[in-house]
């Protein structure tokens, strides 16, 4: 990289682009001219249990169908013999004393020699480390007069041992047994083995392995890397449970918090909602055992410096399947479930809920500040739930900030008449949601411009721009999308007064396991990547700065003139302007910044490029960094910057501040 000063004006050239030839733009910022404050809370994550990024994901338990809940009870499972052992499996249905966990497991070993079990395919195998601790756990009991002793192995996908261990129940009481298996190799697919020994019958429940080394170590914990990836979005809100696992197919479907927390053999397992949705993309062994339940919801929030944003059913299942609705006279649960868990979490202890959140380990009030009514909904009958929910909980907690859906699209009857409806009952916040082309993204980049600036506010809930990859079969993660993305966000970020908060969506997805796509991070049993969206989502996050200036070309917002997309904001704790630029054009561009109201620049800067010439560019997991940020210093004399833009490139400028 170059730099040549010119009498006060800096002209940084970046690579081998011959700055004669760009087309030079003059930028003006007005540094003094605040229009809008950014909340702490603008960008943040969506977090939705699909494309298996909760069970078979995040959640980092290694059996696949635990607790023998699925419909098919032994799926996941497979019958085992080795050394001359023998015997049957059955699965014994016990629904009216343990209603939320009906089905165990019994294995009669009829040989008195060899072994006779079963082994677990895991999520597609399991991923195991070398040298890494795996803590095994069941829920078990002899039969009278049974000393069946289990032997516990770890296979790696040719069959050979790289793990074991042993452990022996005692007497007839259901009791949890613990044991450790240290792996000796590392595998993306393994399987466990539970093999049982000595001839009688044993009773087994919650077969459950972990990685030791979770998140922040915690036993039963999540995927320490890809919560990585959550904090390093340094988001500041999570939204859970979805999306449309909030809805259920039908009622009965539904996301319920309170079956979720507390210990996990009493969290009711079912179906998740993604496992039939597709007809190409069915996933028949794909459930929810909420073992990512509420609790551990709101801890990751507080763990990645997130404000939780909860979203609850308000009594309507998914409008795209059943649409099964509870009758008004029939609401009260679904509102006192939303009123409990504001009580659970920033109740004292002197509340019942409260109290339980203690009980679970968690004195301090979690804070929650805001939740959802209902996720995608849409019609009357959405309003005639929103009002009453709407009631309940402004009568009770006033200032809990209410999130309202704005239906499926962005634009069309159903949002037009939610719009108008909410915004007349003078609605906190909407919820929009937008999947469109990257078009789409380019041309509504002015959508809030006009917005009023008085009345409710927005959540862009859920976005992502929808480009075919190469061969155009299907949505891919390329920076066609995520330029596109960056480009709109402009308009966001100007907006920021309207719009609260936004987050892409979904958030996860397992490669082989996926039913939605683009997702923001993509991940195997072992690996992940960050796509070039989620540095699009990154960059704006960390560089959000606190006060929208005005950035303008000849007069008027930057807003695609010459393929050009720009914003920029102070950020007063760093006292630095930031600005973004967007050159969405296929040739470099020579920018030239006026920037008044700043004094003069100090002469350290930072412009960090995120780039790539080729539009259908993606990131893979062998090679994860195909787009990602580039990070260079500027050295910036006096009030002007003058700057080669690249083509295709999404461009951050963090510039500091000399005061007056
Ligand atoms: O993000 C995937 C799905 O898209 C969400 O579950 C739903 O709200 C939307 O339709």
């Amino acid at each position: 990289m170059r730099y040549f000063f010119l009498s006060g004006l800096l002209l940084c050239t970046l690579g081998l682009a011959n700055a004669q030839t760009a087309k030079r733009l003059n930028f003006t910022v007005k540094a003094d001219s605040i229009k809008a404050h950014v909340q702490p809370t603008m960008y943040g994550i969506f977090f939705e249990d699909i494309n298996m990024a909760a069970d078979g994901g995040v959640y980092a338990e290694l059996v696949k169908n635990r607790s023998f809940e699925f419909n098919t009870n032994l799926m996941g499972w497979a019958e085992q013999r080795k050394d001359g052992g023998n015997g049957t499996v059955s699965v014994v249905d016990r629904k009216t004393e343990r209603p939320e966990n009906p089905h165990y497991l019994t294995l009669n070993v009829n040989t008195p020699k060899g072994y006779y079990g079963l082994s677990n395919e895991g999520f597609g195998g399991m991923g195991i480390r070398k040298g890494e601790m795996y803590n095994f756990s069941v829920f078990a009991r002899q039969h009278a007069g049974s000393k069946i002793s289990l032997l516990l192995e770890l296979h790696d996908s040719t069959g050979a041992i790289i793990g074991k261990t042993t452990l022996s129940p005692q007497g007839t009481e259901w009791k949890r047994y613990h044991a450790t298996i240290q792996a000796n190799t590392t595998t993306p697919k393994a399987k466990l083995y539970v093999w049982a020994t000595n001839k009688g019958s044993i009773d087994l429940d919650m077969i459950s392995l972990f990685p030791t080394h979770t998140w922040k170590n915690r036993p039963g914990g999540l995927r320490a890397d890809l919560v990585q990836k959550l904090y390093d979005l340094k988001p500041g809100f999570l939204r859970f449970p979805g999306g449309c696992i909030v809805e259920g197919r039908d009622l009965a479907n539904r996301y319920q918090w309170k079956k979720t927390i507390g210990d996990v053999d009493q969290r009711e397992n079912i179906m998740n909602r993604w496992n039939v949705e597709f007809e190409k993309r069915r996933t028949p062994d794909y459930y929810q055992t909420f073992g990512l339940g509420f609790m551990e919801y709101f801890m990751l929030a507080e763990d990645i410096g997130a404000e939780p944003l909860p979203i609850l059913n308000c009594g309507m299942a998914c409008q795209y399947n059943t649409g099964q609705l509870v009758p008004l006279n029939q609401i009260d649960p679904y509102i006192q479930d939303a009123l409990d868990l504001i009580e659970f979490a920033n109740g004292s202890a002197d509340t019942k809920w409260g109290k339980l959140r203690i009980a679970l380990g968690h004195p301090k009030p979690f804070n929650l500040k805001m939740m959802g009514v209902g996720n995608e909904q849409w019609g009357e009958q959405y309003i005639e739930r929103w009002k009453v929910f709407e009631k309940a909980l402004k009568d009770k907690y006033p200032q809990i900030q209410l999130i309202s859906s704005a239906g499926p699209d962005p634009s069309g009857d159903k949002f037009d008449y939610l719009n108008a409806t909410l915004r007349g009952f003078k609605a906190d916040i909407l919820d929009e949601h937008y999947y469109r082309d990257p078009d789409w993204f380019f041309k509504s980049v002015t959508r809030y411009d006009n917005y009023d600036r008085k009345g409710t506010k927005i959540f862009a809930g859920e976005y992502a721009a929808h480009s075919p990859n190469k061969a155009g079969t299907e949505n891919a993660n390329n920076w066609q999308s995520a330029i596109a993305e960056a480009a709109f966000m402009t308009g966001l970020e100007r907006n920021a007064d309207v719009v609260l908060m936004a987050s892409y969506a979904p958030l996860l997805a397992k490669v082989d396991a996926w039913q939605w796509k683009p997702d923001l991070i993509w991940f195997d049993n072992l690996n992940s990547y960050a796509t070039p969206n989620y540095y699009v989502q990154q960059l704006y996050s960390l560089n959000k700065g606190t006060d929208v200036v005005p950035l303008t070309l000849n007069g008027k917002a930057v807003t695609g003139q010459d393929g050009q997309f720009a914003s920029a904001v102070l950020d007063k704790k760093n006292n630095e302007l930031i600005i973004k630029i967007i050159n969405t054009g296929k040739d470099k561009m020579e920018a030239a910044f006026d920037i008044t109201g700043a004094g003069s620049l100090k002469k350290d800067g930072l412009l960090t490029v995120l780039q790539s010439d080729d539009l259908y560019t993606e990131n893979t997991m062998s090679n994860p960094s195909a787009v990602k940020p580039h990070t260079q210093t500027l050295t910036v004399n006096g009030k002007n910057l003058v700057l080669d833009v690249k083509p295709y490139s999404f461009n951050v400028i963090r510039l500091k501040l000399a005061g007056k």
